[in-house]
C-alpha cells in the first residue's frame, strides 16, 4: 500500500516547508515538491499541518492502583491516543515485588498485545532490587526495555528506599539506559497525610495540601545527586512546580544528565480545582497534586528556555462514579491520576503556538521529538525523514474544539469526565498514520488494532 499525501506544510523539531509525502508501505520513502509518483490513495493536506505523529512517553493503560484498575485498556486508551493525534505510547510494566522484573514484562506484553491501535513501548517500574536480580535489568534492555521507573512516593506501594535507587541507578548506568523518576518524598508526606486525617482533614483539597512542592523539590534534589554519583542519565516525570524546576536547573547547570517532563494538568490546571462543590475535586487527585496557578509562568519558562524537555499525559483515568468514589470518606483512599492521554496535542498546540509561548517547530520537538530521543526510538519515530515510520498526524490549525465528555470529537477515553470540561481549543487532529496505516480519517475510527511493541534502544551511552 502506498499513499501520497500532498500540498501539506510539513514541520518537524527543525523544518518548516510545503511538500508532499510519499508512504510506500510502513516508511516514508520520498518527500519533495510536487512529487511525481503513483500512489494507491491519495491524500489532500492543504491548508493542513503534516506532523510527526505524538508520542506519549507516560500513560497507565489497564493499571492496576489504588485498589482498582485504571479505566482504559490498551484497546481504548491506544484509540483514544490516536483520536488525539499520538501515535506511540511509552506505558509502564510493574514488577511485583520479590519477583521478577521478566514476569512482570511478560503480564504487560499480555495486556497490549493485539488490542493497542498505535505503537507502544514499556517502561519497567522497578519495587525491588536485590544483588541478584540486578542482571534482569541487561536482559530488559536486551528486550527493548530501556528505561525504569522508580517511585520515592506511595510507601508501601511502590516505594523504594534510596539504597535500591543507588543499586538500580548505577546498573541503568552501567547498561547505558535511563532512569525515570517519581521525585517527591513520600515517606515525610505520609507523615502529613497522618497528621491531617488525625485532624479530620479528609475532603479531596487534602490531597494537595499535605503534599507540598518543596517534598517534590527534594526528591528532585535527592534523584539528581544520586544520578550523578551513580553516573546515569535521568529523567525526572511529571514535574509539577517551580520549586522543582529549579532543582533541574540547578543539577543541569553543574552538568548532570537530567531531563524533565511535564503535563498538561500542571500547564493548565491548578490547585482550586480541588475546591469545588462537594466530592467533584476527587477528579483531580493526581500525584503531584496540581499546584498554584503562578506555577504555570515558570512551567512555559521552563519549555521555552529548554529546562523541561518533554510534555507527557501521566494518562491514568479512574471513572469519577465508582472509582474516584472509593475516597467519598478520605482523600487517602482516592485513586491517583486523571485522563488526557486524547486532548495532550490540541492543548499544548493552543495553550503553546496559539498564545504565542512556543513556536510549531518547539511544539512538534515537546510532543514527539524529544521523547523518541530521551527513550531510543529516534529518527525511527518521533521526525518526518526518509525512511522513518510513516507516524503521521494531518493536523487542521484553526478547527475549534470544545473539550468535553460529550463531545464526541474529543472524548474516547473510557472515563466518564473529562479533566478539561470546557476548555476550548484551536487546533486538531483530523487524520492519523500509524506505520502508513490511516486509522484516523476525517475524525473517524478507520482502523483498529495494529499496534505493535517497539523494542526501544539504549541511550545513555553519552555520559559514559
Ligand atoms: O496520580 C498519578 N500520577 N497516577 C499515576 C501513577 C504515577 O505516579 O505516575
Ligand atoms: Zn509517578
Ligand atoms: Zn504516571
Amino acid at each position: 500500500m502506498s499513499i501520497l499525501i500532498k500540498n501539506g506544510r510539513v514541520i518537524t523539531a527543525v523544518d518548516d516547508y510545503y511538500a508532499d509525502v510519499f508512504i510506500d508501505g510502513e516508511q516514508i520513502a520520498q518527500i519533495g515538491k510536487n512529487l511525481n509518483v503513483q500512489a494507491d490513495e491519495v491524500i489532500d493536506a492543504t491548508d493542513r499541518l503534516v506532523l510527526p505523529g505524538g508520542i506519549d512517553p507516560h500513560t497507565h493503560m489497564d493499571m492496576p492502583f489504588g485498589g482498582t484498575n485504571s479505566a482504559d485498556d490498551f484497546e481504548s486508551g491506544t484509540i483514544a491516543a490516536a483520536f488525539g493525534g499520538t501515535t506511540t505510547i511509552v506505558d509502564f510494566a510493574i514488577q511485583t515485588k520479590g519477583e521478577s522484573t521478566m514476569k512482570g514484562l511478560d503480564v504487560w506484553h499480555e495486556k497490549a498485545a493485539g488490542r493497542a491501535t498505535i505503537d507502544y513501548g514499556f517502561h519497567m517500574i522497578i519495587t525491588d532490587m536485590p544483588d541478584e536480580r540486578l542482571p534482569e535489568m541487561r536482559r530488559l534492555a536486551d528486550e527493548g526495555i530501556t528505561s525504569y521507573k522508580l517511585f520515592m512516593a506511595y510507601p508501601g506501594v511502590l516505594y523504594v528506599d534510596d539504597g535500591t535507587l543507588y543499586r538500580t541507578f548505577r546498573q541503568a548506568g552501567e547498561n547505558t539506559t535511563r532512569i525515570s523518576m517519581h521525585a517527591e518524598n513520600g515517606i515525610v508526606i505520609d507523615e502529613i497525610i497522618k497528621a491531617a486525617v488525625k485532624d479530620g482533614k479528609v475532603a479531596p483539597r487534602w490531597h494537595a495540601h499535605t503534599r507540598p512542592t518543596r517534598m517534590e523539590a527534594e526528591g528532585v534534589h535527592r534523584a539528581i545527586a544520586i544520578a550523578e554519583v551513580a553516573k546515569v542519565p535521568l529523567y525526572i516525570v511529571h514535574l509539577s512546580c517551580s520549586d522543582a524546576l529549579e532543582e533541574v536547573k540547578r543539577g543541569r547547570a553543574r552538568g548532570v544528565d537530567v531531563i524533565a517532563e511535564t503535563c498538561p494538568q500542571y500547564l493548565f490546571l491548578d490547585q482550586s480545582y480541588y475546591d469545588k462543590e462537594g466530592f467533584e475535586g476527587a477528579k483531580w487527585v493526581m500525584t503531584p497534586a496540581l499546584r498554584e496557578e503562578w506555577n504555570q509562568d515558570a512551567l512555559w519558562q521552563g519549555l521555552q528556555f529548554r529546562d523541561l524537555e518533554t510534555i507527557a499525559t501521566d494518562h491514568c483515568p479512574f471513572c469519577f462514579k465508582e472509582q474516584k468514589e472509593l475516597g467519598l470518606d478520605s482523600f487517602t483512599k482516592i485513586p491517583n491520576g486523571a485522563p488526557g492521554v486524547e486532548n495532550r496535542m490540541s492543548l499544548v498546540y493552543n495553550g503553546g503556538v496559539v498564545k504565542g509561548r512556543i513556536d510549531l517547530n518547539r511544539f512538534v520537538e515537546l510532543t514527539s521529538t524529544a521523547a523518541a530521543k530521551a527513550f531510543g526510538m529516534f529518527p525511527k519515530k518521533g521526525t518526518i525523514a526518509v525512511g522513518s515510520d510513516a507516524d503521521i498526524v494531518i493536523f487542521d490549525p484553526e478547527r475549534k474544539e470544545t473539550i468535553g465528555v460529550n463531545n464526541p470529537c474529543t472524548h474516547h477515553m473510557k472515563v466518564d469526565y473529562s479533566a478539561y470540561e470546557g476548555f476550548e481549543v484551536q487546533g486538531f487532529t483530523e487524520t492519523v498514520l500509524s506505520r502508513g496505516r490511516v486509522i484516523i480519517r476525517k475524525n473517524s475510527l478507520e482502523t483498529k488494532g495494529g499496534g505493535q511493541f517497539i523494542k526501544r534502544a539504549c541511550t545513555g551511552e553519552l555520559l559514559r
